[in-house]
């Protein structure tokens, strides 16, 4: 029949092989169960951006990319007949940006993107991400932020809409 040895403080062997896993398995586990907490503060919901009446013509709206509210920053766009919603942060190294006239510009490293959300100045050299955007019951511009669209699928269904 096995004894279990103890120590001084009354810790079996057996006891202290427990512990250990139990503490190492914890370690292994907590970068995983940190990744899914970061993951699920993601930004999922529906953002109301106002009225599509606010939007009547050609403009750039920072309006909705504030430091206070970085992970819904977005930009809404309104380019000829087409409105769509572009991710307010740099793909640099995700800044928040501000509209001027029919650019956006970044501040942190002086990057620049045309209203489409393509860069026209580094360093920043991706495109801006955009989110989907629908129209509810009360003609207010809803934004997505769960649904992105890539450059190469901007022209897809949902990723603007068309405004006369
Ligand atoms: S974060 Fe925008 S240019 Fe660097």
């Amino acid at each position: 029949m096995e004894r279990a040895i103890e120590d001084g403080n009354g810790l079996s062997r057996r006891d202290f092989v427990i512990v250990a896993t139990g503490v190492a398995v914890t370690c292994l586990a907590l970068p995983v169960l940190q990744q899914a907490t970061a993951a699920d503060a993601a930004p999922t919901g529906e953002i109301d951006v106002g009225p599509l009446s606010n939007y009547a013509h050609d403009m750039i709206s920072d309006k909705f990319a504030t430091k206070e509210k970085k992970a819904t920053a977005i930009m809404v766009v309104r380019k000829g007949d087409k409105l769509y919603a572009s991710s307010g942060l740099c793909t640099h190294r995700g800044c928040v940006m501000q509209a001027s006239g029919d650019a956006i510009n970044c501040n942190c490293h002086h990057s620049t993107f045309n209203s489409a959300g393509v860069p026209q100045k580094g360093p920043a050299k991706l495109p801006l991400v955009r989110y989907a955007v629908s129209l509810n019951d009360d003609k207010h511009v809803i934004v997505d932020m769960s649904k992105q669209f890539m450059q190469s699928d901007w022209d897809k269904d949902g990723a603007s809409l068309k405004v006369t």
